[in-house]
């Protein structure tokens, strides 16, 4: 039964004593067989596109820690592609895309009914890992936030204060809302693909949400989170929503109401027992183990965990990291991680 699946009952708002656990970007380089796949796929946007080897790297984690959800293997900026962008990975740099600042590059982006020709081997990978999964595992969707997803399309790369989008959307502010209305609606076709080959949750990931404040915050961040998730609560009412607007601090209070998702991503920049206070009595939250500790484990980290779990035990809570596992990260941590969570 669907419904008995640890991840399930936690966004369904029950309180468990042990909460359900799974881990930001658990299918990556701190594996050694993550990165034997890789190898064999050739580069990461290949990997990606080859629905065999996705599933496998999206296995991985599942089969060496048992982790109660697996999230599916893509990437957040597959969608700029799907619309028409050109991208490519810098090994040791990170993604770099063809840029958008002017109505005439706007203009080369194809249509979103287009979007599927080239999303269609992800959506592949959503029905052999609903088929392949134990029973007792929750299959996540998901995609990036458009505003995340926009401060990568306008300045071709990431950049560390998203200053080029900063830029369009003060000095011409119609391309921005046009292009952040694009990815919208794109994003929410989507989702609602990967819901109907199998993803049982879908998590939109707002990575730069911090970097929007006062008014450009409720217009960038959260409104286009709400508009995603009423339009798949309409399409989609059982599927649970998951948002994630990352360093939004105080903008954390309230985000689940008026966005209507039904749990709340923290990073660990959130003290977790202010969370509980002011966050989780709303519904679910998930979160919030710095990613370092994957990296220098020892007490901090057993301490961190427990402390964590503590704070979040009185309300429905899924464990995770604050921000994706890093390359450096051990695999020993991470076990003794899941060991503190599962046996106190
Ligand atoms: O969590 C998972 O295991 C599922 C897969 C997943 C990836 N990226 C795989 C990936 C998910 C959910 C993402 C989300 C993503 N991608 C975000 C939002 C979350 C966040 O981290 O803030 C963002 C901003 C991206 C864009 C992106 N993809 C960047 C900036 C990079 C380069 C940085 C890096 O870590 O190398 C990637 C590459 C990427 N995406 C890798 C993986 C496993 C590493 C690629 C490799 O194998 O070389």
């Amino acid at each position: 039964m669907a419904e008995q699946k640890k991840l399930l009952r936690a966004l369904a708002g029950e309180t468990q004593d042990v909460p359900p656990i799974w881990m930001m970007r658990q299918a990556g380089r701190y594996l050694p067989e993550y990165r034997a796949t890789r190898a064999e796929a050739g580069d990461f946007l290949s990997l990606c596109y080859n629905p065999e080897l996705a599933t496998e790297v999206t296995l991985q984690p599942i089969r060496r820690y048992g982790f109660d959800a697996a999230i599916l293997f893509a990437d957040i900026l597959l969608i700029p592609q799907a619309l028409g962008a050109d991208l490519w990975f810098v090994t040791g740099e990170g993604p770099r895309l063809s840029t958008i600042t002017t109505e005439a590059d706007f203009a080369k982006l194809g249509p979103v009914s287009d979007i599927h020709e080239t999303l269609s081997p992800i959506y592949e990978t959503v029905r052999l890992l609903s088929s392949a999964l134990p029973s007792e595992t929750t299959l996540i969707g998901f995609a990036g936030a458009p505003w995340t997803v926009a401060t990568y399309m306008i300045a071709g790369r990431g950049t560390p204060d998203q200053g080029p989008a900063h830029l369009l959307r003060q000095e011409n502010n119609p391309l921005f809302e046009t292009l952040l209305a694009r990815i919208t609606e794109a994003t929410i076709e989507y989702l609602s693909m990967q819901i109907q080959a199998g993803a049982e949750v879908v998590k939109i990931f707002d990575s730069w949400a911090g970097s929007l404040s006062g008014d450009a915050f409720e217009k960038y961040a959260l409104e286009p989170c709400r508009q995603i998730t009423s339009e798949l609560k309409q399409r989609h009412p059982e599927v649970p929503v998951i948002g994630f607007p990352r360093e939004a601090g105080g903008k954390y209070v309230g985000f689940a109401k008026a966005t209507g998702v039904d749990c709340v991503a923290l990073d660990n920049s959130v003290d977790p027992e202010w969370a509980a206070a002011h966050v989780q009595v709303d519904g679910c939250v998930q979160g919030n183990l710095a990613s370092r500790h994957m990296v220098t484990g020892g007490q901090e980290l057993v301490d961190d965990t427990r402390r964590i779990v503590s704070a979040f035990g009185k309300g429905p809570h899924i464990f995770n990291l604050g921000h994706g596992i890093t390359p450096d990260a051990s695999p020993d941590n991470v076990q003794l991680m899941i060991d503190t969570v599962r046996g106190g």
